[in-house]
């Protein structure tokens, strides 16, 4: 079953060819990464009209690349959501286009789902694919979700941030710090020259809960800089990703413990840095499972992954398909 998977929630223009929901067949991605740097951040207006002009040729290059015509696809798996309204508009309209002109089966899939499903893609076959019952760590610019998975769909919300979301927390800190954007990657290159032992910085254990609070982390980080006490910035980033990381990790493995699972998954565009990557798997009891670092950004192979399942499961869409800009996981 060939899917065609097209994503646009946020500030990359998306389309994939997946086979059987593990083997990618094509992954075009069209970064406004350089647009937006100029603003610090990503302005909603101009993420649309770039969607706008990127949408068709990328699907184009997602077929060309996979070397099939519109006869060889099998379906096509649209993010509805959550995300920016003006931005999922340009992919859904464009998805609901080709799926009427095709005459395709529709399905409208949920960004964060879609995260989670990028642990299945490259999976040599089924077995190797991940086992449920299992606990997934999902992490992005807008989520810090700790999710327990029982089954295809079925999801239980364990934990979420109070307040800035993982990804937000690293944006926020390059921010403070100087460096650029997108911030995690930022942070990540300085940290490598920093120590973080040099600085220390508070955590939010928010005891008794799986909820995550990073705000303040981040205001911590803003006193420690406004009064000249962190002047090496490389001291200061490793300082930062460490203290993210380190209640990331906690948490993450504590839930496992408690809720016995055989299995840890680790998901979303912060899930592409590698001390959290290396500290939770250091840590945690049993195995786990994180994606190549390009499929934890985003990117349209996870939605058509996600996609295959949702057809599996007789989850079509019809036509009248709508975006749900805050739609949630559970
Ligand atoms: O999943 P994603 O690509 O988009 C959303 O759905 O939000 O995640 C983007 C977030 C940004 O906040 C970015 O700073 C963060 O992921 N990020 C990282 C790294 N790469 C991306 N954070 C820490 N370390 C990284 N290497
Ligand atoms: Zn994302």
């Amino acid at each position: 079953m060939k899917i065609l998977g097209i994503e646009t929630s946020c500030d990359e223009t998306a389309a994939s060819v997946v086979e059987d929901g593990v083997r990618i067949l094509s992954n075009q991605i069209a970064s406004q990464v350089e647009i937006h740097a100029r603003y610090g951040g990503i302005v909603p207006e101009v993420a649309s009209r770039q969607h706008i002009l990127a949408i068709i040729p990328i699907i184009e290059q997602a077929m060309a690349t996979a070397g099939i015509s519109w006869d060889d696809l099998d379906g096509i798996a649209v993010t509805i959501g959550p995300g920016l309204a003006g931005s999922l508009l340009v992919g859904v309209n464009a998805a609901k286009a080709i799926a009427l002109a095709c005459g395709l089966p529709l399905t409208g899939v949920n960004h964060l789902e879609g995260h989670l499903y990028a642990n299945w893609l490259n999976s040599s076959s089924i077995d190797s694919a991940p086992t449920f019952p299992l606990v997934c760590l999902i992490v992005s610019g807008g989520h810090s979700d700790l999710v327990l998975v029982r089954e295809y769909g079925d999801y239980l919300l364990l934990g979420r941030t109070r307040d800035d979301a993982a990804g937000e927390a690293f944006d926020k800190a390059a921010r403070i710090l100087g460096l650029g954007y997108p911030g995690g990657p930022a942070i990540e290159k300085a940290a490598r020259k920093g120590d973080a032992a040099s600085i220390q910085l508070p955590r939010a254990w928010l005891r008794g809960t799986s909820d995550f609070s990073f705000s303040g982390v981040k205001t911590a980080l803003l006193r420690l800089v406004e009064g000249g006490k962190a002047s090496n910035v490389a001291d200061a980033a490793a300082s930062f990703q460490e203290a993210v990381a380190d209640v990331l990790v906690t948490k993450t493995v504590a839930v496992a413990r408690e809720y016995h699972m055989s299995q840890i998954l680790l998901a979303g565009g912060v899930a592409s840095n590698k001390l959290l990557r290396d500290m939770l798997r250091q840590k945690a009891p049993v195995p786990v499972l994180v994606p190549e670092p390009v499929l934890c950004t985003d990117n349209a192979a996870m939605i058509a992954a996600c996609g295959y399942y949702r057809f599996q499961s007789g989850k079509i869409d019809s036509l009248d398909l709508d975006v749900i800009p805050s739609l949630k996981l559970t």
